[in-house]
């Protein structure tokens, strides 16, 4: 078999056609092991280098059985941006940005879902569902349409932004929303999902991290063949960060690159468990109660995925930052004006967090560094427009224009 399916603390082992998302003997997560002796027959510099990028494009590494089962919207093969006028204004030499706003719904969530949903389909479930801050719920009701399975949302009521909202009712998924935050819609819905035989579609399912793992062999494969010194991403329920160090290890395994990041997680200073335990040398996280930033996406106090973030960042030596709501919102605004990339501000976490490090002398300025912008900026217009100046109106008279263009 190419793929297990194990516990990543007691290493108990589970079925692939099972569907289980915690260990039964110890409540840990689960998740893919690969054996990547038996890929590096299949895969190759040069087998990679004949096709464009994709989700997909990883099929080999990606335990799918049933390759006609695939829901695809042609997620993946986002661009990495060099961005030297930012690098230049914060003093590093290289800079790239990996900008995830380029996937289907405008998020790096459809990179699990694609995998996820394509898994419902091979366990023949017709409900799908998932607790969401916004993108993980736009992301499901759009693969969910795709594959013609109903989709059930969670949310915090009140505290997602507009356009993710949006994207939801328009796919054609059940939005509800509860009266409290997304660590409490998480529990709930695990235990609907249990009752009702729902496929949970949250990323403590192992499959999501799967297809997430793409993003960094893409970057690899964007640097021609290495990983960067330091790669630096927003945390909320950290699976991400753990997705990205998969990928890396598994690039480093197959002999396709020969370095590996040190991973550096930003969170918002309001929602920072696991900044705290990295800074405080524990091996465990103290739940944030009432999480809160502007950052909505990254809005979460008690992260599920905790553990295997902990293990990413100190596996790769890197480190972690928190950041404040006035620095993510400045580092928005200076991606956009800089580089011309409109970001949501959970995303815009990995510039400030960039900013504060480089500040604080903790990055080496030769250090080549990504950064992951997760988000596209539009699914928060919102934000942009309480925070930033409105336009100035007019009466529909020219001198009027001229006066105010020249001042
Ligand atoms: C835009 C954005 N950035 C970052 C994150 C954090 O990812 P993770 O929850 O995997 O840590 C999320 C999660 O919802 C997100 O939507």
């Amino acid at each position: 078999m190419m793929f297990k399916l194990v516990c990543i603390n007691c290493k108990s082992e589970y079925s692939l056609d099972e569907i289980i998302y915690r260990c039964e003997k110890c409540n840990n997560l689960l998740e893919i092991q690969t054996d990547l002796e038996k890929a590096k027959e299949l895969i190759s510099k040069r087998t990679l280098a004949s096709k464009p990028l994709s989700v997909w494009k990883y099929s080999d590494l990606i335990p799918v059985f049933d390759r006609n089962k695939i829901v695809t919207i042609n997620e993946g093969g986002t661009k990495l941006y060099k961005c030297s006028k930012l690098a230049e204004e914060l003093g590093i030499k290289k800079l790239y940005v990996k900008n995830e706003g380029e996937n289907p719904t405008g998020s790096f969530k459809d990179r699990g879902m694609t995998v996820g949903v394509t898994k419902a389909r091979e366990f023949n479930v017709r409900e799908v569902a998932c607790a969401s801050t916004g993108n993980t719920a736009a992301s499901l009701s759009a693969y969910a349409a795709k594959a013609g399975l109903r989709g059930i949302i969670l949310i915090p009521f009140g505290a997602v932004a507009m356009g993710k909202l949006a994207q939801s009712i328009i796919y054609g998924a059940k939005v509800i929303a509860i009266k409290g935050n997304f660590d409490e819609a998480l529990p709930l819905i695990i235990e609907a999902s249990k009752s009702l035989g729902l496929y949970l579609l949250n990323s403590i399912n192992p499959f999501r991290i799967e297809g997430q793992k793409t993003a960094a062999f893409e970057v690899c494969e964007q640097l021609d063949c290495h990983a960067p010194d330091r790669f630096i991403i927003p945390v909320g329920n950290a699976a991400n960060i753990s997705a990205y160090w998969k990928g890396f290890k598994e690039f480093y395994e197959l002999d396709l690159v020969k370095n590996l990041p040190k991973m550096v997680g930003i969170q918002a200073s309001g929602a920072s468990p696991i900044v705290q335990a990295i800074k405080e040398g524990r091996d465990s996280i103290k739940p944030v109660d009432n999480p809160n930033t502007v950052a909505t996406a990254i809005r979460i106090g008690k992260p599920a995925s905790w553990k295997k973030a902990l293990a990413a960042i100190k596996e790769s030596k890197g480190c972690a930052e928190s950041v404040s709501d006035e620095e993510i919102l400045y580092a928005q605004r200076l991606l956009a004006r800089k580089e011309g990339l409109f970001v949501e501000p959970a995303s815009a976490s990995s510039i400030a967090g960039l900013k504060k490090l480089i500040e604080s002398g903790s990055i080496d300025k030769d250090e080549e560094i990504v950064c992951v912008a997760t988000g596209h900026g539009l699914k928060d217009p919102d934000s942009a427009l309480k925070f930033y100046q409105e336009p100035i109106v007019i009466e529909p008279r020219s001198d009027m224009l001229k006066e105010v263009i020249k001042n």
